[in-house]
Order: structure tokens, then sequence, then C-alpha cells
């Protein structure tokens, strides 16, 4: 134990203050919404653009922070879409998509596909396999046939399989307590 006020039970510290408050059996219903996104904020991720095609061929994407690799053998990856977005029919019905891992340099093309602008697409994009469009300048690209989607709350998750990759050596961009950050020095 670091050097300090010593343990006892009387000057417990606040991490077993918060432990003890777990121990309580907290119904699914009493979960605030605004502790739990508060909390979910401390757990430091990437930051992600999805692109698909529509129906029509049109691009479409947002930004994410829910992608996650899955599986190595098979190589899985997932990510979950809010069952209320504007692209939900589109990524549902879309038998590839893509992810687009952002770099510390994407700030603002992470803003514009958080956006409700509905022309997220400017010109720093190609069409790469199945016609996906792929962000330039991205930290990582993953080409992803849809392998699964299911109803998970208010959200749907997707499961992809990796069907090519290509990775850039380019500092990426963190999420962290609901503010874009910096990757920072190794502990
Ligand atoms: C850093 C960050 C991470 C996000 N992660 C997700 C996510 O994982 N899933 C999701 O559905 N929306 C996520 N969003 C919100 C969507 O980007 C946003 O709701 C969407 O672009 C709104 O447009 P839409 O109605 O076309 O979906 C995130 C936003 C930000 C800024």
């Amino acid at each position: 134990m670091s050097a300090g006020k010593p343990f006892s039970p009387a000057n417990p510290p606040a991490s077993v203050v918060a432990a003890e408050a777990l121990g309580a059996a907290t119904p699914a219903a009493a979960v605030d919404p605004h502790r739990l996104r508060q909390a979910l904020g401390r757990f430091a991720t990437g930051v992600a653009i999805v692109t698909t095609l529509d129906a029509r061929g049109q691009a479409l994407g947002l930004t994410i922070n829910s992608f996650a690799s899955l599986s190595l053998d098979p190589p899985l990856v997932l990510w979950s879409l809010r069952r209320a977005s504007g692209c939900f029919d589109a990524f549902c019905a879309a038998p590839h998509f893509a992810i687009n891992v952002l770099a510390e340099s994407q700030v603002d093309q992470s803003q514009l596909f958080a956006s409700r602008c509905e022309h997220r697409f400017g010109a720093s994009w190609q069409r790469g396999a199945h016609g996906l469009p792929l962000l330039e300048g991205a930290a990582a690209t993953f080409v992803c046939a849809t392998d699964a989607h299911q109803e998970a709350g208010d959200h749907e998750l997707f499961i992809g399989r990796v069907l090519a990759m290509r990775e850039s050596h380019v500092p990426p961009l963190l999420f962290y307590g609901g503010r874009y950050r910096r990757l920072g020095a190794l502990v």
C-alpha cells in the first residue's frame, strides 16, 4: 500500500467505499442513465467511423467508439448502432461494412460523422473493396462482411468478419470522459 493515511475500517480509501456500495444489489431500473454514461466514460477508447453503402449505392457512415475486437480465429470484430439511427436500415441490410480507425488529426471527421449533417462525405475518401467508402489518413481500416446482427436493448449489435485490413503508423484519436484525447506516455 502507498504511503499516506494507514488503512483502517474507520478511514477506508475512496475505492473501498465505492466497492462496498457495489455490494448492495441495484435493480436494473434503478441504474441512473446519467451516472451510467459517466461511469462508462471512464473506459478509454479509440474512435472509428463505420461506413457502408445503402440500397442505392450511396455512401453513409457514422462515428462510433463501440468498436472492439472479438475473435482472432475466425477474425471477428463488433460494434453497436443506436436503433434510432438514421443509418439503421442501411447497416441491417448491408452485406459489408468498413471500420475506419481515426488518427489524432481527424477530430473534425469524427465531429462531422457524429453530427446531424446528411452530407458527411467530403473529399478525403475513396471506394475500396465492395465499393465501401474508405477514409484517407485513417490509423487502420478493416473491410468486413456482416456476419451477424442482433437487437441488444436500444442498440443493434453487429459482428463483422474481417476480409482485409491496412494500418498506418499515425497516432490514434482517443475518447475518454466525453472528450477527445491524444495518446499519452508509456506507463
Ligand atoms: C466519440 C463518439 C462515439 C460514438 N459512438 C457511437 C456508437 O458506438 N454507436 C452509435 O450508434 N452512435 C455512436 N455515436 C453517436 C453517433 O455518431 C451519432 O448519433 C450519429 O452520427 C447521428 O447520426 P445518425 O442519426 O445518422 O445515426 C458516437 C458519437 C461520438 C462523438
